[in-house]
């Protein structure tokens, strides 16, 4: 058995992924985790204490982090700041964590000489165009767009120079756009879903051409709990599961799925600097370390995921009216 430490395990994917742990291995997990807005500690209900510790605390904090690193065999790097229409608005926790808090993990994993995995995001590639054949590989270079892009790009940069230049074992993932349970409603499916449980229409920003790449955030985790246990060290593999969809047919879907008419969202404000489309070629994962996703059919996975807001009210509602009042002032 192994000891884990997993940081942002509160958060929509690190939470998915400590699920997915006590699940499927033996490990012990500890979550270090500040609770922002995005932290909820009902996402960890239900976990045995035999199996999993939770340590509130920030990733910046250098003591903390120091003593944390200290007592496992590796760790995890969920912790961030997450979410592109908060960075536009507010930019400096962006660079607090995402590049502060890296640096300061990055120094503890050094000084112990522990495993470290980096998860971090296919936005650091910057945006393809719609026709575009091409799909984003391990060696598209960087080109960001935004205050969390770029900070998520700062922050692989950091991990692959303490890998070179002090030999710290880090392997690094970049996946695409995730849903699943757990997701904060600020994010587009648990927004649009959300909407239309409190019958409020789904709101498209622009026109709604922009492609992401979507998977269940379970495959997400068991891309990573592969790439921990099977990866080369000093590598880094890109995560994404064949799922390019386009923003107004993901609308659609919901709206049809949930058994209003197709039409009945709204078009609103455009997001600054919105990046066009993200693709993934997942190619050197799958041969490489064999992995496959379960949820191969976008609309199963879709399909579950509403199931999960309809029965967890209780779990979003208190974060709804203050996400829906911000985007309210930004017309969005
Ligand atoms: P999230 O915003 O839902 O969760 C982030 C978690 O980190 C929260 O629990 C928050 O409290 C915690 N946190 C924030 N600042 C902290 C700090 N200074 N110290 C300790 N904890 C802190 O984010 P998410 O969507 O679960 O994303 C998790 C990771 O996965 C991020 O690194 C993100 O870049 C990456 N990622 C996300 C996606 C996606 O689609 N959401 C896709 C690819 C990669
Ligand atoms: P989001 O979930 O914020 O993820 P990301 O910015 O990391 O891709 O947004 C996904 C896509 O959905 C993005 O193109 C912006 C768009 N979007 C909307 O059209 N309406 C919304 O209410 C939100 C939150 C996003």
């Amino acid at each position: 058995m192994g000891r884990i430490l997993v940081t942002g395990g509160a958060g929509f994917i690190g939470s998915n992924f400590v699920h997915y742990l006590v699940d499927h291995t033996d490990h012990h997990v500890t979550v270090l985790d500040k609770l922002t807005y995005a932290g909820n500690l009902a996402s960890l209900s239900g976990l045995p204490e035999s199996r999993m510790t939770f340590v509130h605390g920030d990733i910046a904090d250098p003591e903390l982090v120091d003593e944390l690193v200290a007592s496992v065999d590796a760790v995890v790097h969920y912790a961030a700041e997450s979410h592109n229409d908060n960075s536009l608005h507010f930019p400096q926790p962006f660079v607090h964590t995402n590049v502060i808090g890296t640096f300061t993990l990055l120094e503890a994993v050094r000084k112990h000489r522990v495993r470290l995995h980096h998860v971090s995001t296919d936005e650091v590639y910057g945006d393809l165009a719609l026709d575009d054949p091409a799909r984003f590989t391990e060696s598209t270079p960087y080109n960001p767009s935004s205050p969390y892009s770029s900070t998520k790009a700062g922050s692989d940069m950091l991990v692959r120079a303490w890998a070179r230049s002090y030999g710290v074992e880090a392997t690094i993932s970049n996946c695409s756009n995730n849903y699943g349970p757990y997701q904060h409603v600020e994010k587009f499916i648990p927004r649009q879903i959300t909407n239309v449980l409190w019958g409020i229409r789904p709101k498209l920003y622009g026109d709604g051409r922009n492609v992401r790449d979507w998977i269940h955030a379970e495959d997400h985790s068991s891309a990573v709990l592969l790439i921990l246990e099977k990866g080369r060290v000093g590598e880094t593999y890109l995560i994404g599961a064949d799922g390019e969809k386009d923003n107004k047919t993901v609308v659609e879907l919901i709206l049809t799925m949930m058994g209003q008419d197709s039409d009945a969202y709204e078009n609103v404000a455009d997001r600054m600097g919105h990046d066009l489309r993200y693709a993934i070629d997942s190619t050197k994962l799958r041969n490489e370390l064999g992995w496959r996703p379960r949820y191969g059919d976008f609309e199963e996975g879709l399909s579950a995921t509403i199931d999960w807001y309809r029965e967890h009210e209780d779990w979003w509602a208190p974060a709804k009216e203050v996400t829906e009042a911000f985007y309210a002032q930004l017309g969005q």
